[in-house]
């Protein structure tokens, strides 16, 4: 990560505390477990609250084509800095609470960086359940969290009916966090 996208980050932490809700942007140990699971063959992807775009770049690792890559960010600055960092993904100025109205069909995956659990329950619905009209049968949701709990409230949980899986925890991250897999079986 470069030092301007580090200061970048910082400054808006310092900004809008209650939008970025993090000590630091992830670490790559963290950014690489997020897209763990992604095919480049398996269709688009949809990331929600890139910021600088280290998980961005972790996506992009996996071989996924930046045509293929839509970064919502609601942060103008942050998305100006994804535009120069990334010039040929998607990047969709937006929150995150409309990602069920994003012309995209049959994406693999919704991989979050959102502070999921300081927002309203209301906000979460709205991104859960946009998230599985975006997503294929089958598809993801994926949430960090730094907590002991599931990063997507129980009302929200039991609405959709989703199972997860959770990773080991990863302990080279500001605070140290997990990962948990969302799904909507059939
Ligand atoms: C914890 S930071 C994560 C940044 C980066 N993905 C990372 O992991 O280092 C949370 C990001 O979510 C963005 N964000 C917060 N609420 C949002 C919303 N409703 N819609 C879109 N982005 C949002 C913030 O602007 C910030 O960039």
């Amino acid at each position: 990560m470069a030092n301007s996208d580090f200061a970048l980050f910082m400054g808006q932490l310092f900004r809008r505390p209650h939008q970025v809700v993090a000590l630091a942007p992830s670490s790559r140990f963290l950014c690489a477990e997020m897209a763990a699971g992604i095919d480049p063959a398996a269709g688009p992807v949809i990331e929600l609250g890139a910021g600088t775009g280290n998980i961005t770049q972790a996506i992009l690792d996996r071989g996924v084509a930046p045509e293929n890559l839509h970064s919502i960010e609601m942060n103008p600055d942050f998305c100006e800095r994804l535009r120069a960092r990334f010039p040929r993904i998607n990047v969709h100025q937006m929150s995150a609470g409309d990602v069920g109205t994003l012309p995209v069909a049959g994406a693999q995956a919704v991989i979050s960086g959102l502070p999921l659990l300081s927002m309203p329950l209301a906000l979460q619905r709205d991104i859960l359940t946009g998230t599985f009209q975006r997503v294929k049968p089958g598809g993801s949701y994926v949430q960090f969290t730094y907590g002991p709990k599931p990063p997507v409230a129980r009302a929200v949980r039991e609405e959709l009916g989703l199972d997860w899986t959770v990773s080991r925890k990863i302990w080279w991250n500001m605070p140290p966090a997990r990962v948990y897999r969302f799904t909507k079986p059939a």
